[in-house]
């Protein structure tokens, strides 16, 4: 056991676990933080994506020792009701979520891909949001939304 500090959402937290206990337990169980969902565990869906330093990641395969004294950014921490990020404001406009299970993964991959390309094409973005999972099969809205958003934000 070791005691981390995380910042998360711009608030600081200060946690005692093992150093190999994954971020994402961290932030489910001890933060209480339910946005960052448990998929496969083996960094192969994307439900569990946040943001480290601006970049996404899987906290399921990423140990709270190598989250500590990062800044951490979670859905909740993306964009707020009255002042939504622009992805937040597509997936609502274009309808995209059936059960949401997914939705996380692929708001927080598309954010910081977004946050790096301006004006991407379609291509760019299916590359960009490769390896994402939804048993839904709301790829296409999905996609329809990440266009709408990267549109507003050119
Ligand atoms: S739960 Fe992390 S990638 Fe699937
Ligand atoms: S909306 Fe259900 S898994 Fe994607």
């Amino acid at each position: 056991m070791a005691r981390y500090t995380i910042r998360v959402d711009g608030s600081s937290h200060t946690v005692d676990a093992d150093p190999e206990m994954p971020l994402l337990y961290v932030l489910r169980d001890d933060l209480q933080l339910s946005n960052p969902h448990f998929g496969c565990g083996l960094s192969q869906c994307g439900a569990c994506t946040v943001h480290l330093d601006g970049k996404a990641i899987r906290s399921c395969s990423t140990p709270i020792s190598q989250a500590a004294g990062h800044d951490i950014t979670t859905l909740k921490g993306l964009g707020t009701e009255a002042n939504p990020h622009p992805l937040q404001k597509a997936y609502l406009e274009e309808q995209v979520p059936q059960c949401g299970y997914c939705i996380n993964g692929w708001i927080m991959t598309a954010a910081a891909f977004l946050n790096t390309k301006k004006k991407p094409t379609d291509a760019e973005i299916k590359q960009a949001l490769t390896g994402l999972k939804c048993r839904c099969g709301t790829h296409t809205a999905i996609l329809r939304a990440v266009k709408r958003a990267a549109d507003s934000m050119a």
